[in-house]
């Protein structure tokens, strides 16, 4: 990121209509789509390379967006209806016809979501070529120091940046969140929405897995890469949904489609609660179906369970009910054990201590107040011609291309606005 700013496109006058700020998802997006309605857009990034986020995405294949993207139900954010305009504006099929014309080969996986079949790079050489069929110019390896508003006169805004000084009409902050610091996440779109007197809603790790106290996670450490369906919830939280995907133990906490879902909801010092064994009434299995009486517990469970998490469940369970072992049978315990034993696996309640924070996260929740933005066109109502697109804004997707799909269509929306 030290190396010295690259102007691709020309060094050229700076001057623009239109400068986005990070050449991400988002700020790609709508450069292309402003680009291409005729507008002179430079973007402007501090990393060597764009679209570094979209590189890693997806195990390498990048989950580009899902089915199921348009659904608003599908977003959280403190104003849960802000995203609609713009989503229906620029729906997953627009997105597909994109990809479509680029020849881009693409599978539907597990839930609707679409990845790319070979390569994620595929997706950041479109959104370049279609960025350049617009005469977008670059800005690669180029810090900004500041940004300002013009002279009043004049209106627009001036960046300050390594390759000088740009002077431009509209400003699309499209810096993302704080996620996974070594691919340039930065602060920048935050300072300067507070510069413009914009709110931010407070931000925290997203689509991240969450981790316990060292002492109470010590017996479960030993199930690390142990994975399960499972349904979970946050039950403090009314407006949280119940995701059933599979969950994933490791050495320091839980992880996996379940938990990570989960985790955009959960807040420090409230439970989580989880089914261990969604797809069955253990109740009715155990009890009034009588299981085999000479049956061990440990087995019994292990019918459900994974083998391992089985009889781990079954010793600790028996660290409170004298004479429950995993090796104890079914015709020794009482009705009233099982019952219990049953209603611990579908109803493990548990406190996380924290989350691996941004450094694993995938997204950042939180971010610019959506209140203060007009829905159509990401314009900040107070600040005529400052945008924000993509994940800087408060709007998080569920996991599963729900985010590159609110990057494209707040970024379509704005780059239509600019
Ligand atoms: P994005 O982070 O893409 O881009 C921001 C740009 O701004 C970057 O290029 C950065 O360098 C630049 N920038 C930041 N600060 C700057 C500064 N101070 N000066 C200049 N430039 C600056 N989503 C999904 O839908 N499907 C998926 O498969 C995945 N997979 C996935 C995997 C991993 C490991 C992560 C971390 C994330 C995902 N995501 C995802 C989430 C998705 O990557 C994310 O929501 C989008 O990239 C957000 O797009 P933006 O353009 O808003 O930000």
């Amino acid at each position: 990121m030290s190396r010295p700013c690259r102007a691709e496109g020309g060094a050229g006058p700076q001057s623009f209509d239109v400068a986005v700020l990070g050449a991400g998802a988002a700020g790609m997006f709508c450069a292309g789509v402003a680009g291409q309605r005729g507008a002179r857009v430079v973007v402007i990034d501090h990393a060597a390379q764009p679209g570094e986020k979209i590189r890693i995405s997806g195990g390498g294949r990048c989950n580009f967006t899902n089915v199921d993207a348009g659904r608003l139900e599908r977003y959280a954010g403190s104003e849960p209806r802000f995203a609609r305009h713009a989503l229906r504006a620029y729906l997953p099929k627009r997105f597909l016809e994109l990809v479509a014309r680029h020849r881009i080969p693409w599978h539907e996986k597990h839930r609707g979501q679409l990845f790319c079949d070979d390569s994620s790079l595929r997706i950041v050489r479109m959104l370049r070529e279609e960025a350049e069929s617009g005469g977008v110019a670059w800005r690669l390896g180029c810090r900004v120091h500041g940004v300002r508003r013009a002279d009043p006169g004049e209106g627009g805004f001036e960046v300050d940046t390594d390759a000088g000084v740009v002077r431009t009409r509209s400003l699309v902050v499209a810096t993302g969140g704080l996620s996974i610091p070594k691919t340039g996440a930065s602060d920048l779109g935050y300072r300067i929405a507070r510069q413009f007197g914009l709110r931010i809603v407070e931000t925290r790790p997203a689509l991240v897995p969450l981790t316990f106290d060292a002492a109470d996670w010590a017996p479960f450490g030993a199930l690390a890469g142990v994975a399960l369906e499972v349904d979970i919830a946050a039950p403090a939280q009314p407006d949280a949904p119940r995701f059933r995907e599979d969950l994933l133990f490791t050495h320091r906490g839980l992880s996996g489609p379940a938990v990570l879902q989960i985790s955009s909801f959960w807040r420090p010092g409230t439970p989580l609660e989880i089914d261990l064994a969604p797809a069955r009434r253990l109740e009715q299995v155990w009890i009034d179906a009588q299981p085999e009486a000479r049956q061990q517990l440990a087995t019994l469970l292990a019918a459900s369970l994974p083998r391992r998490l089985a009889a781990l469940w079954v010793e600790r369970f028996g660290a409170n009910h004298p004479g429950v072992r995993p090796e104890t049978r079914v015709a020794e315990v009482g009705k009233r054990a099982l019952r219990e034993l049953a209603g611990s696996v579908q109803r493990w309640e548990l406190h996380p201590s924290g989350t691996e924070g941004y450094r694993k996260a995938e997204v950042t929740s939180g971010g610019v107040a959506t209140a203060a933005l007009d829905p159509r066109t990401m314009q900040a109502r107070e600040v005529p011609g400052l945008h924000f697109v993509g994940e800087v804004v408060d709007v998080t997707g569920w996991l599963g291309g729900y985010n590159f799909q609110w990057a494209w269509s707040s970024g379509f929306a704005a780059g239509m606005a600019v």
